[in-house]
């Protein structure tokens, strides 16, 4: 059946797979739900956005994006609440990103109607998809890639704009052990950091793949000038707990404007914790382990949400973190979080968004 609704056109598909959909069995990034949203930008032009049946999409080989890397991204999450209802966190934040994102990487704008219209209109379309469960939640992921047929290299000319949306659960199921690491950099000064672009994501595997190799999960990024400070880990944001107080590297042009991490930063504050925005240098960081002064460090993202590390490497040595208990400032930090997504605790900011 194909129904014009508002400014979407919609083809549902004739039969719901949720059926697929085990909360108790999530697999991060590997179930579909039952529609997809397309919206073609054709010289400038954005075209009426079309929801369909998820599934594969052809291209011409010569596709811009698949040569010169013009693709961003957003993650966020939708979340059923203690009401039944389905809510997403913040959404707009991500919508400004996305943006941002589209800027630096000269790419066309979308407009707020496609976005936000457009995470609203499919996600009650697969409302069925939002699995209830502490850790669960439905991953929606809006990306966008250069559509030109063209191998010159220039900003392309056309871009088509989709979303995606895939049932999530515990994105670790144990604390990840993470290298610092001192060779490799994830971005430097002037580059593309701040922005979600696919090619930071393609940069980090190789570091990544070397220290899996060593025993690690991840890497925590430093500076590429000194590789002394701190500047996010793997896919996330992260957090230090030095003598009670929070630190969180101060974000710039090499650091993703994490809305997790802002989120937190709100939380620990009207909790009444002390949060610095500053340079954390790795130096600190290490002795502070050894001498029981850190306590605490997790990462912090939309997939992620709060993740405490067990432990990091640094220079060929494994420095253990204490284990987390429902006392630690992470715990607390990710109850509050949670609590607010799904209703529990008073959404004093506005972040929680009905659909
Ligand atoms: C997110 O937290 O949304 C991310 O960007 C992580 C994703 C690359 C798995």
């Amino acid at each position: 059946m194909v129904e014009e609704a508002a400014a979407f056109k919609i083809t549902h598909v004739k039969e719901s797979r949720v059926k697929q959909l085990d909360p108790e069995n999530i697999v991060f990034g590997s179930l579909f739900t039952d529609h997809m949203l397309v919206a073609d930008c054709i010289d400038g032009v954005w075209q009426t956005p079309e929801i369909l049946p998820y599934g594969d999409i052809a291209y011409n080989p010569a596709l811009a994006s698949l040569h010169y890397g013009q693709s961003i991204f957003e993650g966020m999450k939708a979340f059923r609440n203690v009401d039944n209802e389905v809510v997403m966190f913040r959404p707009e934040e991500n919508f400004k990103r996305f943006n941002i994102s589209a800027e630096r990487m000269c790419m066309a704008q979308v407009p707020e109607e496609i976005f936000m219209g457009g995470l609203k209109e499919i996600l009650k379309l697969d409302s069925a998809w939002v699995p209830d469960g502490e850790d669960n939640s439905l991953y929606l992921r809006p990306f966008m890639f250069a559509s030109d047929v063209y191998l010159g290299v220039r900003p392309s000319f056309n871009y088509r704009f989709m979303i995606i949306m895939s049932p999530a659960g515990k994105y670790y199921s144990t604390p990840p052990k993470v290298k610092i690491e001192t060779e490799y950099i994830r971005a430097a000064t002037g580059g593309v950091g701040y922005a979600k672009c696919a090619g930071n994501y393609a940069a980090s595997l190789y570091p990544a793949k070397l220290a899996q190799e060593q025993g690690y999960t991840q890497l925590l990024w430093t500076d590429a000038q000194t590789h002394t400070k701190f500047e996010e880990s793997g896919t996330m944001n992260v957090f230090f707990v030095q003598n009670g107080k929070l630190l969180t590297p101060k974000t710039s042009t090499t650091i993703l404007k994490g809305i997790t991490r802002d989120s937190l930063i709100n939380i620990a504050r009207d909790s009444g914790y002390e949060v610095s925005e500053q340079d954390v240098y790795v130096k600190d960081i290490v002795e502070g382990i050894k001498d029981g002064s850190v306590t605490e460090v997790f990462g912090a993202g939309t997939a992620v949400v709060v993740s405490p590390f067990s432990g990091v490497g640094f220079e060929g040595d494994d420095i253990p973190l204490p284990a987390i208990t429902e006392k630690s400032i992470s715990s607390v930090l990710k109850q509050k979080l949670d609590g607010i997504r799904k209703g529990k605790l008073e959404d004093t900011h506005g972040w929680v968004y009905k659909v």
